[in-house]
């Protein structure tokens, strides 16, 4: 059976991460991302979460504590569109993960916004080392999702040829808005 589009997402992530990376998750929310992301790093490696909600950070805090992977992840209550003045411009990043939309069981009307999250992308892409990538999960369901969802099409869709390898994964054939993987690799 084929992955769907986040299990996709993880299975390249656990091929392209390895034991002392640094790298970051610019959506935590729940935290199953940044553990995975943790786990993959291990305790000589580095993650850097953002989100804007104290819920999201607490509720990954414990599930990091409770699994024995805190030690090397860094949670920051902030944008992710602030990611500059947290990560020295000269860490090389292997990896990135955004998930957009809003936090699972959580208040809806907290969603990520275009504007905001084509800026964390960009400067993600400027401290992302040769072939890291980053992985964007796009849901367009809710309200403002298709907004963001344009926005991000037309970003990747744009970005050179000669900088970076962009990949879709998506099932064309489904209804109500499936949600979709983008990945970036830094050539
Ligand atoms: C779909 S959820 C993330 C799910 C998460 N990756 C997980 O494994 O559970 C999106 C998250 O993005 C957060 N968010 C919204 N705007 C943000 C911003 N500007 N910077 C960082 N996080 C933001 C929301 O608070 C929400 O928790």
């Amino acid at each position: 059976m084929l992955k769907q589009p986040l299990r996709f997402a993880h299975e390249v992530l656990k091929e392209m991460v390895t034991i002392g990376d640094t790298v970051i998750d610019a959506t935590v929310g729940n935290g199953n991302d940044t553990l995975l992301l943790a786990q993959l790093v291990g305790p000589y490696g580095k993650v850097y979460g953002f989100d804007i909600q104290k819920e999201a950070i607490k509720s990954t805090e414990d599930k990091l504590i409770l699994t024995g992977q805190k030690m090397q992840v860094e949670l920051i209550k902030d944008g992710h569109e602030n990611l500059d003045q947290h990560i020295d411009d000269d860490e090389a990043i292997s990896a990135a993960t955004f998930n957009l939309g809003y936090l699972p069981r959580g208040d809806k009307s907290i969603i990520t916004k275009p504007k905001t999250t084509l800026v964390a992308i960009e400067k993600v892409l400027n401290l992302l080392r040769k072939q890291g990538i980053i992985t964007i999960m796009i849901y367009s369901g809710h309200e403002g999702g298709i907004e963001e969802k344009e926005a991000v099409d037309r970003f990747v869709e744009n970005l050179s040829q000669e900088e970076y390898n962009v990949l879709s994964y998506k099932f064309v054939n489904q209804v109500n808005h499936p949600p979709y993987l983008y990945i970036i690799e830094k050539k």
